[in-house]
């Protein structure tokens, strides 16, 4: 366990922000599963916080249940930051996070997000006001740079560190890099080397052995998963079971397919109908990587043109891998390549689709 100011992270393994899939009710899915010391909301813009009108609130939200929990904000306005921060502190969540990775084109256009590690004076700026208007810990999480000529992963640490940041978690990619190539861990362990406060190290953990290897190789206080739990929600429990036993626990196919069905209607249940359908169907193709005639499934859930014809073909596969007297084998979790290793741009812009700008 490590600890954020006086939040406790056990175990200290973190679900990342990830826009589009980490919503309340897939964070409380992972924490219900255990393991997760702490999640990250998606990013929230400040701008749509601070204009009001309600249109962030969807992002904002969580359930008691996910404690501890970190809001993300992103934007360049540090009075905007700061009255979003002092919005987050009041809803009762227990850390704000200042996003200053996102790559994506319509947050970086507005100056936010990864676009922040090119000018540490307006950095320095937003960090300064939003400590002076939160009492709650306050993180961060960068990439380690803009490109590979400006590469300041320490720069930030030390300026995090200096304006009252608490905690900070690092994708070893730069900006340029997007989700290409393979992250480089060895910035993570010069950042935890050089920092005062706890360190979170992110990228390319698909296994528990990826993240034993991460704590291991660069000494960081926690590790924070995203796309591996989106296929495989069961990897930060067996995380923490790899640590602690050096087994990681099998789920069984059974198991993986009641937690679809009862997931995805659970998403059905809280998320507005207009939104429900596409929705399901983006995180049911990230849940059904690996699964035997995974690909025929995505087919018939994307053709789908309702949630029930959804829900219809949902229950054909798992009728069908019963039938085949499957469903009690343990599930081997899709390989990092089956698990969307590096998703192209159109597809992360995509899952950003709808939030900024506002
Ligand atoms: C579709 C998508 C959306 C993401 N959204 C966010 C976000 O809202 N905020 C953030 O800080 N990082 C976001 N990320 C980055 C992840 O939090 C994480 O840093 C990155 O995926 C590397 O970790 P991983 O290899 O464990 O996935 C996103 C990544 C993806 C693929």
């Amino acid at each position: 366990m490590f600890k954020i100011k006086d939040v406790v992270i056990d175990p200290p393994f973190v679900l990342a922000p990830v826009a589009g899939h980490t919503d309340s009710v897939f964070r409380r899915a992972v924490k219900d599963l255990g393991g997760c010391g702490l999640v990250v909301s998606e990013l929230a813009s400040t701008e749509g916080m601070t204009r009001g009108q309600g249109r962030t609130d969807h992002i904002t939200r969580f359930a008691e249940g996910e404690r501890p929990v970190a809001i993300q904000i992103f934007g360049a306005d540090p009075a905007r930051m700061a009255e979003s921060a002092a919005m987050v502190e009041a809803m009762g969540a227990d850390i704000v996070d200042i996003n200053c990775g996102c790559p994506v084109k319509k947050v970086v256009r507005q100056g936010g997000g990864s676009r922040l590690l090119r000018d540490l004076p307006l950095l320095e700026r937003i960090f300064r006001a939003v400590r002076g208007a939160i009492r709650i810990p306050l993180t961060v999480k960068i990439r380690s740079g803009w490109d590979h000529d400006s590469i300041n992963a320490l720069e930030v640490l030390r300026l995090a560190e200096d304006c009252g940041v608490d905690a900070l978690a690092i994708h070893g990619r730069t900006r340029s890099d997007f989700f290409s190539g393979k992250a480089d861990w060895g910035v993570i362990a010069e950042v935890k080397t050089r920092a005062r406060i706890p360190v979170m190290g992110n990228g390319d953990v698909f296994t528990p052995e990826d993240a034993a290897r991460m704590l291991r190789e660069t000494g960081v206080d926690g590790v924070m998963m995203g796309r591996g739990v989106l296929s495989n929600p069961w990897l930060i429990r067996q995380c923490r079971d790899y640590m602690a036993s050096g087994k990681a626990g099998t789920v069984s196919l059974r198991e993986r397919m009641e937690f679809m069905s009862a997931f995805l209607g659970r998403v059905c249940a809280e998320v507005p109908p207009p939104v429900a359908l596409g929705k399901i169907k983006k995180v049911g193709g990230y849940l059904s990587k690996g699964l035997p005639g995974g690909s025929r499934l995505r087919g018939e859930m994307h053709a789908a043109r309702t949630t029930a014809e959804f829900f219809e073909a949902l229950e054909g596969h798992f009728a069908a891998l019963e039938g085949a007297g499957g469903l009690d084998q343990p599930f081997a979790p899709a390989t990092p390549a089956e698990q969307g290793g590096h998703p192209d741009a159109d597809e992360v812009e995509d899952d950003h689709r709808g939030r900024p700008p506002e």
